[in-house]
């Protein structure tokens, strides 16, 4: 029986193969990805590979055995679409037989158009039949806290959320979930809402900045339609900025406030706080 990862080499699948290889031999793990080569250290140490592509089924038919426990990180192909690769691997995963196959999600109260392919993901696994974990992540510091070179030059944090709050967390905390969830037991057919312990505002994000900086940087509020602007002028397609700018328009309804505790329950310890993220960024 092995633990097979997806998406291995991206930001998220590396935290978790680092923190399983704390918890089980290097050779019970496998990592599924696109390009060895990018996955060289993780082979030598002693991961297994498998070279599988969401676009390509026939890659999938040999990389899971009955008995294994699988984690479908989701894709970040937006416009090939993600339902369609994420049923490869279930299609692959049922075949094989497997014991559980847990699948990187979106909080159940999102809204946005970003949630569609997760909720579309997460239907097709139910009617799979297969023993299943939703993990319904909420989001990560480092959707901002990766991004502060455009804060940092103009001393602005620009978002469209008005007032509202989001329970961020960082990646490392998702993954530590996963790993519970893989190497636990009793995770099967549940659904984990994942946020941060404690929701913040972006005036308080500006703030915890300006505090950490010495310098005064302020929370600019623009509509949906601005930030779409902004965000299609810093070169991002229009449809991907069109989403991004509405995930904002979600966090100002209070939909990316999780609440509940499960991340924490998990991970078996406190979330990281955003300000530790801020901290982490401006050393980086
Ligand atoms: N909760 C949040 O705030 C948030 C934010 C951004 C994204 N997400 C979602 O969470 C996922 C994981 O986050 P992340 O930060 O780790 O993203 P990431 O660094 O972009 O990683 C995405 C992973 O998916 C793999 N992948 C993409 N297309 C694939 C394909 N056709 N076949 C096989 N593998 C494929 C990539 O492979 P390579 O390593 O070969 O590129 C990469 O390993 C994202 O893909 C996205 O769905 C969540």
């Amino acid at each position: 029986m092995s633990i097979v990862v997806t998406g291995a080499t991206g930001h998220l699948g590396r935290h978790v193969v680092e923190q399983l290889l704390d918890k089980v031999p290097a050779d019970r793990i496998t990592a599924v990805v696109r390009d060895e080569a990018k996955a060289a250290d993780l082979a030598a140490r002693g991961v297994k590979l498998a070279v599988a592509d969401y676009n390509a089924p026939e890659t999938f038919d040999s990389v899971f055995a009955a008995g294994d426990k699988v984690l479908l990180i989701s894709g970040n192909e937006f416009d090939k679409g993600r339902p369609a690769q994420h049923q490869v691997v279930i299609d692959a995963a049922k075949a094989a037989g497997v014991a559980l196959l847990a699948y990187t999600s979106a909080p159940g109260a999102l809204s946005a158009a970003l949630a569609d392919d997760h909720r579309t993901t997460e239907q097709a696994l139910l009617a799979s039949g297969l023993p299943y974990t939703l993990l319904r992540n909420g989001w990560y510091h480092e959707n901002y806290t990766e991004n502060l070179a455009p804060v940092l030059e103009h001393d602005a944090v620009v978002a469209a959320a008005g007032e509202g709050r989001v329970s961020s967390a960082s990646r490392a905390d998702y993954a530590a979930a996963a790993v519970a969830v893989l190497t636990g037991e009793g995770h099967e057919n549940k659904t984990y809402e994942l946020g941060g312990d404690e929701a913040w505002s972006f005036a308080e994000y500006a703030a915890e900045l300006s505090r950490q900086t010495g310098r005064e940087i302020v929370y600019n509020a623009v509509s949906t339609e601005v930030l779409t602007g902004i965000l299609a002028g810093a070169g991002l397609p229009g449809p991907l900025a069109a989403i991004l700018a509405g995930v904002d328009a979600s966090i100002e309804k209070g939909e990316l406030v999780v609440t509940g505790g499960d991340l924490s329950r998990l991970a078996g310890r406190p979330t990281t706080p955003l300000a530790e993220a801020i901290t982490a960024a401006l050393k980086a």
